[in-house]
């Protein structure tokens, strides 16, 4: 960011950390095609920041820094490092093909993180801090400085540290309540106490980096805000450790809607924000719950007779935002069979999939075949299909081509599969199991051969209706690490009228996943591996 981006005070920057603190969310580990394809999504959607990953964390990690770096070009992107030399030169390496490489490095400023964690003194943290800004300042011009837990800091400390980083050359500094822990009064403070004590605060942007441990991180970014910070991190959908980051999608809507308030606003082209949530959720397996704000299921129904006569006469009346401006589908639109072609591509492009002829072949036969068995497909129904059929960013080994189950209170769960193999072969087997969905587990297990443990399943309706299409989110883990790290836990999707039927493509999709993660590691370790790191 150059003085002229600081000097122009009516832009919040968006700093996406999707990719690496939401990535942290347990079991949400995304393969590195996958991190690339959310990369283009955010670049689209017109975020400034890109967070990639923390390089030295795991081989997947530099891979997917040094992928994002070499592809996207319009966004700063920036790979996170604790202070020290080895996790500075890892970042620099993965981000040395990026237009616009961050470093974004720093260390606890708390007395629990320095006394507790880092078993050292203030005064030696503070010089930790300043040493690796100035070793990363020989590599790259914009050094971010994280002063982790300033939310529970000595601001009288807080301030001396954020004084000498910026001396030492930082451009942006991060002031995270790492757990969540103020009040929006509190965090507002604290930004506002940086900005009249830190002297050279000119000289670099104020980020916020919220967690939502009491439910506050939103509010607590925007208190950010208004104290002066003119950054903001967050994730798409909110997710991250724990409890989660400030959600992208609230921050800025409350910029966008409440502009009136805050008389700021951000870069992002806010009718990216549904279809980039949904991408997300899709490829994390993290389910958006239905009453999120701006891009939950229910965020713009009205059930209520009330409501619905007001929304009816005038939409302002119960609604504060326009679903089209958040990119968020009007589920009454009903196709059919007869929609054609042309009718299905036409409300595939308005809800913003933009497919290339191959995958729009694939989700018209897939249309055609629920159309037949439901007559009326609407919008989630579509949905469910796109996240189906082209949202797979890994190459599929194991393709499911037949799924037979007979069950019922006086049989045997019974299930038989057909799958196409790895080159090509189809082979066929079945097995029994204590329900239908257990069987055609086992059927597949038989199958594939790829030992994990099924650690959660979950079914959800896309519409409602005794025909809606059911969608089945899994998570498997694998019996040993993949990719050199403990986190090892893949999600697979699947989405048909038969929840059994969706079950098994689910289980089908976290397998090959698994199976894809795997050659990655063993096409990188072939390459020289790094060692596994945690944060
Ligand atoms: O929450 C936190 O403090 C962080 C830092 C690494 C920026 O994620
Ligand atoms: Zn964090």
């Amino acid at each position: 960011m150059d003085e002229s981006d600081i000097a122009a005070r009516g832009t919040v920057y968006v700093f996406d950390t999707t990719l690496r603190d939401g990535e942290q969310s347990p079991g949400a580990a995304l393969s590195v095609d996958e991190k690339v394809e959310v990369a283009r999504a955010l670049e689209e959607m017109g975020v400034d920041v890109i967070e990639a990953g923390f390089p030295i964390s795991s081989p997947g990690d530099f891979r997917a820094v040094q992928r994002i770096s070499e592809e996207i070009r319009s966004c700063v992107i920036c790979g996170l490092t604790r202070a020290n030399e080895a996790d500075i030169d890892a970042a620099v390496e993965a981000l040395a093909q990026a237009a616009r490489p961050r470093v974004h490095t720093g260390l606890g400023v708390s007395d629990v993180h320095i006394y507790s964690k880092l078993h050292t003194t203030r005064e030696e943290a503070k010089q930790w801090g300043v040493d690796a800004v100035k070793y990363a300042k020989r590599f790259v011009e914009d050094v971010q400085y994280f002063a982790e837990d300033a939310g529970r800091a000595d601001p009288a400390y807080l301030y001396q540290v954020l004084e000498a980083v910026i001396n030492a050359g930082a451009t942006v500094v991060n002031i995270p309540d790492t757990t969540g822990y103020t009040t929006p009064e509190e965090f507002g403070s604290l930004i506002e106490g940086i900005k009249e004590n830190v002297t050279n605060i000119d000289r670099a942007v104020i980020s916020v980096h919220c967690h939502n441990d009491l439910g506050m991180a939103t509010a607590n970014t925007l208190a950010g805000v208004r104290g002066g910070a003119r950054q903001v991190e967050v994730t798409l959908n909110g997710i991250g450790e724990r409890a989660g980051n400030s959600s992208l999608e609230e921050v800025v809507m409350a910029l966008r809607t409440r502009r009136d308030f805050f008389e700021l606003d951000t870069r992002i082209e806010t009718r990216r924000l549904y279809p980039t949530s949904r991408l997300v959720s899709q490829l994390t397996g993290i389910a958006v719950q239905p009453n999120k704000a701006i891009v939950g299921a229910n965020a713009f129904a009205h059930s209520s007779g009330i409501h619905q006569d007001g929304v009816l006469k005038e939409r302002t009346t119960y609604e504060i935002i326009n679903p089209r401006d958040v990119g968020a589908p009007e589920s009454a639109i009903i196709l059919s069979a007869r929609s054609g072609r042309h009718g299905l591509r036409h409300r595939l492009e308005e809800l913003g999939h933009s497919l290339d002829d191959a995958q729009f072949e694939k989700v018209y036969q897939r249309f055609l075949e629920v159309a037949d068995k439901k007559k009326a497909v609407d919008t989630r129904d579509l949905e469910a299909i796109v996240a189906d059929e082209v949202q797979m960013f890994f190459e599929e080994t194991y393709h499911l081509e037949l799924v037979q189950v007979s069950c019922g209170n006086h049989s045997i769960p019974t299930a038989t599969v057909r799958m196409r193999g790895p080159d090509g072969q189809i082979v066929c087997d079945a097995d029994h199991g204590t329900g239908p969905v257990d069987a055609v587990y086992r059927a597949i297990n038989r199958v594939i051969g790829e030992q994990n443990e099924l650690i959660e399943f979950s079914v959800q309706a896309a519409t409602e209706g005794i025909d809606a299409v059911g969608r089945v989110t899994i998570r498997i883990q694998a019996d040993e690490p993949v990719n050199g790290t403990e986190r090892t836990v893949y999600s697979g999707h699947g989405a048909d009228t038969d929840i059994v039927v969706a079950s098994a493509k689910a289980y089908t999709f976290a397998l090959n996943r698994l199976i894809a993660a795997r050659r990655e590691a063993q096409d990188w370790s072939g390459a020289g591996c790094r060692k596994s790191t945690s944060y």
